[in-house]
């Protein structure tokens, strides 16, 4: 396996809350990887830790490592915002900036020093293609984002990450608040987006982990219970905790 990401022995307290305990996990590059389990057993959390978007909580205590193409990102000389660009991150809501949906896609870009208008013209295009909303938007790029879709404007949020040209991209229940077709459309991206990118999902969905991930972790009270192929965690799941869980039994 050629693994983008591996976190080794990683612990994580709020305080004096110990959140995360002691996770190992090999994430494989080009793949689709969720990450399931009952709610508040932690998988937010470890997915913040693989672009260090804890650091901006205040009281957390993180030992352990997580490797980015071999290089553990906790180390000091690590260039947090050329991270971030590198490991994007979708959020649970979409969260447009209030602003037009060119501006929205362009302003990544622009953060990292690119002025020339024919690039950005370029960038914004090609997001929103790979994104699949260009055919939807491109007669109204000018118009304020906040008057899509909810479908609509987490596929912008999706554009606006790809937009910096990152390697993996996080989405936390990234789908949990849109409609079945909306949902539909970006499994379908999604599954078309791996070949170019390493996608990390969090999904409560279990129809969803099964439909498009290619390997799954089952996280329970802070522990990672099992990983696997997605197929043998829900066909042949090794650990009776994993069983109840995607059997139904709790959570
Ligand atoms: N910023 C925070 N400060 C303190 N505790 C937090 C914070 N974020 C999450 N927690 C706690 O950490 C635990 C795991 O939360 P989370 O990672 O969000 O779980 P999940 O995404 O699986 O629902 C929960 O007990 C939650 O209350
Ligand atoms: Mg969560």
């Amino acid at each position: 396996m050629n693994a983008i990401i591996e976190s080794r022995n990683l612990k994580l307290w709020y305080g004096d809350h110990q959140v995360l305990k002691s996770i190992s996990m090999e994430i494989p590059e080009h793949e689709i990887t969720a990450l399931i389990g009952p709610s508040g057993c932690g998988k937010s959390t470890f997915l913040k830790t693989l672009n260090r978007m804890n650091d901006l909580v205040g009281n957390v205590r993180i030992t352990g490592e997580v490797n980015y193409n071999g290089k553990n990102i906790y180390s000091p000389e690590v260039d947090v915002t050329k991270l971030r660009r590198e490991i994007g991150m979708v959020f649970q809501k979409p969260n447009p900036f209030p602003m037009s949906i060119y501006e929205n896609v362009a302003y990544g870009p622009k953060t990292h020093g690119i002025r020339s208008k024919t690039e950005l013209d370029g960038i914004v295009e090609e997001s929103l293609k790979a994104s699949a909303l260009w055919e939807e938007v491109k007669d109204r790029l000018k118009t304020s984002a906040l008057g899509l879709s909810g479908g609509q404007q987490q596929r912008l949020c999706i554009a606006r990450a790809i937009s910096v040209h990152p390697s993996v991209i996080l989405m936390d229940e990234s789908t949990a608040s849109l409609d079945p077709v909306s949902t539909g459309k970006i499994e379908d991206l999604l599954m078309e987006l791996k070949s170019q990118y390493t996608v990390i999902m969090v999904t409560h969905n279990m129809q969803q982990a099964v439909r498009i991930s290619d390997r799954c972790a089952f996280f329970l009270m802070g522990e990672l219970v099992e990983s696997g192929s997605t197929e043998q965690l829900f066909a042949k799941p090794q650990d009776k905790r994993t069983e109840a869980y995607i059997t139904g039994r709790f959570g």
